[in-house]
């Protein structure tokens, strides 16, 4: 089965191409590489001993798009491009939308020109906005969200939902990511955000390798246990794993599924930089800030439905996600750069 996967270069993506090609599924990456570089390809390729077919693509190219399916003729298509910084959405909501929506509006209708009518997509628990419970299951109700890329997730599940309803041809598997941290265990492919990092994780290996004085977090006055934002950190590499069992799903032709991908435990961010601390034995300083705009308490997923259906269960726990981060910032201060 040869499978396309969009923004492949990327975080999540380049961890997900090692793990379909170990699977022994044939794999061809398309990704305009506005925030990736090739390099990381050429690294997973070293991982798996397979080279990566590679096309510099925008998924807004139709025709580009178009002539890439015409000669790898993919069966099903893994997509994960699209702009994901919470603070620049909010300033560039026109990008946003033209990027995602767009974008996967034009992927959709050539995939379907092409006979492949199948499709997971990257899909975040930022639907659920503030959640009406938690753990939260995949009933829990959408809610609002309070920032473009949020609505770009949201709409786009929507859209491609309807579209599944009106052409149940259509394979559609969207997957809910809680909060993705960690690398591949070789160090040698991981998370390079650009410039300063929005995300807890990438900003606390940033400190520790010294590149920022020290963390800020964003308010101790939520109502959890010690007072600091609740989230449910999974493993990219398992993250990456549930992507390869929602593809046996979509081979028992799945319909349109739904599922959370998150290992169903909560920390607080004051657990994270003390399970980092003790997993790499390197400080992290840090201070106590105001609350970010549009933050949550508590965030965490119920993850049984996931383990149920596709029988996938995240096997790492904190240490390691915090281990595997810290050996890829350590062997790489400066992402791909070097
Ligand atoms: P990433 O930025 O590392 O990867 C996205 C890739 O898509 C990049 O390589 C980028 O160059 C490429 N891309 C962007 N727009 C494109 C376009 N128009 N045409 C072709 N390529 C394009 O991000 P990631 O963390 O790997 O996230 C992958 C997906 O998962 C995204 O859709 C993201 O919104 C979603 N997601 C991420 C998280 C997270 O915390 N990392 C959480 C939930 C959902
Ligand atoms: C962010 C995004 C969300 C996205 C999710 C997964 C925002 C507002 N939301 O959510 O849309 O789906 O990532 O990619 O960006 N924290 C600090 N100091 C920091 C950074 C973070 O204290 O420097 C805290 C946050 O307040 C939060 C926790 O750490 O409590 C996790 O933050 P982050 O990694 O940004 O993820 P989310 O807020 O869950």
């Amino acid at each position: 089965m040869k499978i396309l996967v969009t923004g492949g270069a990327g975080y999540i993506g380049s961890h997900t191409v090692v793990e379909l090609q170990n699977a022994g599924y044939d794999v061809v990456v398309i990704d305009n590489l506005s925030n990736a570089s090739e390099k990381s390809l050429e690294r997973v390729a070293k991982i798996t001993g397979k080279e990566v077919p590679f096309y510099k693509v925008d998924i807004r190219d139709r025709e580009g798009l178009s002539k890439v399916l015409e000669k790898e003729k993919v069966d099903a298509c893994i997509h994960f491009a699209g702009l994901k910084a919470v603070g620049e959405s909010v300033s560039k909501p026109w990008e946003y939308y033209d990027n995602n929506i767009a974008g996967t509006l034009i992927l959709v209708d050539e995939l379907r020109k092409h006979n492949a009518k199948n499709i997971i997509f990257s899909s975040s628990a930022t639907v659920y906005g503030d959640p009406a419970f938690v753990p939260i299951t995949e009933e829990c109700p959408k809610g609002q969200c309070t920032n473009p890329y949020g609505w770009t997730k949201s709409m786009l599940e929507q859209i491609l939902s309807d579209m599944q309803k009106a052409d149940p041809e259509w394979n559609v598997i969207l997957l809910r990511y809680f909060n993705p941290i960690g690398a591949h265990k070789s160090g040698t492919i991981g998370e390079n955000p650009n410039g300063i990092p929005n995300n807890l994780m990438p900003y606390i290996t940033q400190v520790a390798v010294g590149k920022r004085k020290e963390l800020t977090i964003f308010g101790n006055d939520y109502d959890t246990h010690d007072g600091t934002g609740v989230r449910d950190y999974i493993h990219v590499v398992d993250l990456a794993d549930g992507h390869v069992k929602a593809l046996e799903m979509i081979k028992k032709k799945a319909g349109l599924k739904i599922y959370n991908l998150g290992t169903g435990v909560g920390y607080s961010v004051l657990d994270i930089v003390k399970n980092f601390e003790a997993a790499t034995g390197v400080k992290v300083p840090y201070v106590i800030g105001p609350r970010r705009p549009g933050d949550i308490a508590t965030c965490y997923a119920s993850a049984e439905k996931a383990k149920n259906e596709l029988n996938w269960v995240a096997k790492y726990g904190i240490k390691e996600m915090c281990a595997d981060s810290w050996n890829w910032q350590k062997n790489n201060p400066n992402g791909y750069e070097d």
